[in-house]
């Protein structure tokens, strides 16, 4: 049978509630400390602030049992064998992740050295963050024979996050000691032996007991880095697909086909070349702006991030362009949004292009119904009701309500169930026919045949064959 290990998580966010709760699904015994009083008290009342599969029963087959949440901090770290930090690394305004919070929980731990412990670095943090939480301890009164720190990156993404953290495509233990290695083994022991995927209550997902996910030892630094690199590179993937989509625009080409024949080829693989408005989220914008940023402070240039986040800013601008080329002018149109989360499956909008785009549309006075099957609650907090030439702003119970007389009907977010909307009820509803998708989610023949104008991202304009002249210039004009 696996080792039992006592563990706290310090933080409730995205990847410390996630970690907290399957670390307590593998069999370990989890107290997961948060700060923020309400938030520990809808916890412990079983309320998971966030949308995420599994996540709620998970909840309910651990707590109290093996899971408890606190604002103790002191406390929980006092008890546990290894402690993550899972707290916020916000971006500064020059860039750098702000490890203020990182800082104070270190300072904190430091004590509560009464036996030894391993300090964890789950949130994503800059190379040399492991040296300075290890000199914040030991200026704080950690003995430094009573502590190891180690960097363990979480690469689960929001929406598949639960079955992304228990169905890893690799566990990444940066230790530098060996003793420190061993706890990060014991924890992920029922995962690399296979032993959790035999349980019939297993959470499925693509691993599996002969399918085992693989735990990488590395130095502290080097598991930083690869968090930094790892995400820097996918968003390099979506700028570069996104640079060519515009090219194929230009060209005349299908970026569908080109991203197919390129993603065939095992070293450049298929999955992050999907074209659309933009990278967005609580981690790309900020991960590249902060691995950049490190490659400053150390005199290194990294001119490719610079040009991947131009491209992503880029590309916002240019689906603006692609409507105004469908509409003409854009102050008093309406227009139908479908999409608000920064992708489909989340009701998060940080960093979210669609509501950028949203805001842009507003600025130039559209009047926007929109919808999102998550996402409307938190939008409303930030989106204001009007833009500065009388842009309107109202929000829908469904997709098709947001299509009903709108001048062209714009796909945001890549929701499954905006990519099966009843073409024909759309096409009766919009006053001109036209849809104009920021994620490709439709083939142009089938929108086409349903009597649509079809715009996407990278493709050439679909008209609908019996559509005259006119009327086809009055859509692209
Ligand atoms: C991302 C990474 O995928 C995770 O591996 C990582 O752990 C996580 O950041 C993090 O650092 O915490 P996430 O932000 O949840 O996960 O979202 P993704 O699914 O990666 O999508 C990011 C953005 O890229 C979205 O706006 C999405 O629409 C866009 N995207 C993604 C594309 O435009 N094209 C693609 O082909 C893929």
């Amino acid at each position: 049978m696996s080792e039992r290990v006592k563990i706290a998580v310090v933080g409730s966010g995205y990847v410390g509630l996630v970690a907290a709760v399957c670390f307590a699904e593998i069999g370990h015994q989890v107290t997961c400390v948060d700060i923020d009083e309400a938030k520990v008290a809808a916890l412990r009342a079983g309320v998971v602030p966030i949308h995420e599969e599994h996540l709620d029963a998970l909840l309910r087959r651990h707590q109290p049992a093996n899971l408890t949440f606190s604002t103790d901090l002191a406390a929980a770290a006092s008890e546990a064998d290894a402690v993550f930090i899972a707290v916020g690394t916000p971006q500064s305004d020059t860039g750098d992740a702000d490890l203020s919070y990182v800082e104070a929980v270190a300072c904190e731990i430091a004590h509560c050295m009464h036996s030894y412990k391993v300090i964890v670095e789950k949130s994503t943090v800059p190379v040399y963050t492991n040296e300075w939480v290890r000199r914040v301890v030991e200026r704080n009164g950690g003995a430094s024979d009573m502590f190891d720190v180690v960097s363990n990156p979480e690469f689960l993404r929001e929406g598949t996050a639960v079955s992304d953290f228990l169905h890893p495509d690799r566990i990444v233990v940066g230790a530098d000691s060996d003793k420190a290695a061993e706890v990060l083994d014991a924890i992920y022991e029922p995962l690399t032996s296979g032993a959790y995927y035999a349980q019939p209550d297993a959470i499925p997902g693509y691993r599996n007991a002969n399918s085992r996910p693989p735990l990488l030892v590395t130095s502290a630094k080097s598991a930083e880095i690869i968090k930094h690199a790892s995400n820097a590179f996918l968003a390099t993937k979506i700028s570069f697909i996104n640079a060519v989509a515009a090219l194929c625009e230009a060209a005349g080409a299908n970026i569908e086909q080109v991203a197919q024949g390129m993603g065939m080829d095992e070293r450049i693989g298929r999955r992050f070349l999907r074209p659309g408005i933009g990278y967005g989220g609580s981690c790309f914008p900020k991960d590249v702006a902060a691995f950049r940023s490190v490659a400053e402070q150390m005199g290194l240039e990294f001119g490719l991030l610079s040009e991947v986040e131009k491209i992503n800013t880029q590309q916002t601008k240019r689906f603006l362009a692609k409507v105004r080329s469908a509409l003409w002018t854009l102050r008093g149109k309406k227009l139908g949004v479908l999409g608000l989360a920064f992708k489909g499956d989340t009701d998060d909008i940080r960093e979210s292009p669609a509501i950028a785009l949203v805001r842009m549309f507003l600025d130039e006075g559209c009047a926007i119904r929109a919808y999102d099957p998550a996402a409307m609650e938190r939008a409303r907090e930030v989106l204001p009701q009007s833009g500065e030439k009388n842009g309107s702003l109202t929000y829908t119970l469904s997709a098709y309500e947001v299509a009903e007389g709108a001048d062209a009907l714009l796909i945001l977010t890549d929701w499954p169930e905006f990519g099966k909307l009843d073409l024909a009820r759309l096409e009766s509803s919009l006053r001109y026919p036209i849809i104009i998708d920021g994620r490709n989610l439709y083939d142009p023949r089938e929108m086409t045949s349903a009597g649509l104008t079809y715009l996407s991202i990278g493709r050439p304009d679909a008209h609908p064959a019996s559509q005259s002249s006119a009327e086809k210039e009055k859509a692209t004009a």
